[in-house]
């Protein structure tokens, strides 16, 4: 078994991202500015913002944060992301989710100018990509493709399956992998909390791409030797041994599965770290107008 460790390829990419930065500051006069908004208190969300906006930082972009309390309004909430819509001094733009149950996030995701949606998430930029067109990929499925890229995992021709349809990472990643692309060329099975068969399925995979939200989901006895492993969980509990108070989990049983397993992320190292590299890696193109010309 050997580590995709996303630590090692996310630092790599990093330092790319961080001379490009310097190059567009050097000729526009400005730093790429990521604007990040965040409703309430939750931990988890708490603590992905202030990754994000520290990477911003280290590779030389501007970032900014809108915190709002739980009892925003929804309308509030879109007059803010108008006014930020029109401001051309901010690059990218991410609501964090989930946000409270009072506001609307199909309303959210759609107020945000689709050029500036570095999460992706808007259906202009998932409608293109679902037609190969330059387009900003969600965050998440376009990190694991650079890490993917990042080991030279070989995809073509093989058997990935996607556990969970989220349309933050799961539908978009059996997209990316059945893609006529290197990464991609993968023949795709999406499988969720539905599927009769799930285990015989994850049996035949030469690719496990594990997005289901729930801690050691994907067990030993769902994976054929030599699979390559994606853990995409970020499954938080309480302990009492860890400094921060909470310690992570994946959706692979890692300990079980890592022996089998020809690569597998770690869980945190892996996915999350990659992420934060696609984030960034869409507010640079953003601010250099890459996809997006005017
Ligand atoms: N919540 C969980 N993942 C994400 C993400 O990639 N972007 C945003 N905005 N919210 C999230």
């Amino acid at each position: 078994m050997q580590l995709l460790d996303g630590k090692f390829a996310s630092e790599k990419i990093k330092l790319e991202i961080a001379a490009e930065a310097a190059e567009f500051l050097a000729s526009s006069g400005r730093q790429p500015h990521l604007l990040a908004i965040l409703v309430g208190n939750d931990g988890g969300s708490e603590t992905y913002v202030a990754s994000k906006m520290k990477n911003c930082e280290k590779v030389g972009f501007k970032s900014s944060l809108i915190r709002y309390d739980d009892s925003v309004t929804e309308e509030e909430l879109l007059q803010k992301i108008a006014e930020i819509n029109a401001d051309k001094g901010v690059d990218g733009l991410i609501v964090q989710l989930p946000l409270p149950k009072h506001i609307d996030p199909e309303k959210v995701t759609e107020a945000i100018d689709y050029r500036k949606d570095v999460d992706g998430f808007h259906p202009v930029n998932l409608g293109r990509m679902m037609r190969n067109l330059p387009c900003f990929i969600p965050a998440t499925p376009y990190g694991i493709m650079l890490l993917l890229k990042a080991y030279e995992i070989d995809t073509i021709g093989k058997h990935c399956v996607v556990v969970g349809r989220s349309n933050i990472v799961g539908s978009p990643m059996s997209i990316l992998m059945a893609r006529n692309a290197n990464p991609g060329n993968c023949t795709v099975t999406l499988t969720h909390s539905k599927t009769a068969n799930l285990k015989e399925l994850a049996l035949q995979a030469d690719i496990i791409v594990a997005a289901i939200g729930k801690k050691n989901f994907v067990t030993a006895d769902m994976v054929k030797p030599g699979a390559v492993i994606i853990d995409v969980g970020i499954n938080r509990e309480t302990s009492a041994t860890t400094k921060s108070g909470f310690k992570l989990y994946g959706d692979v049983d890692f300990e079980n599965v890592a022996p089998l397993a020809s690569w597998i992320t770690p869980v945190p190292g892996g996915v999350g770290l990659m992420t934060i590299v696609g984030l960034l890696k869409n507010t640079l193109a953003s601010a250099k107008k890459e996809i997006y010309p005017d």
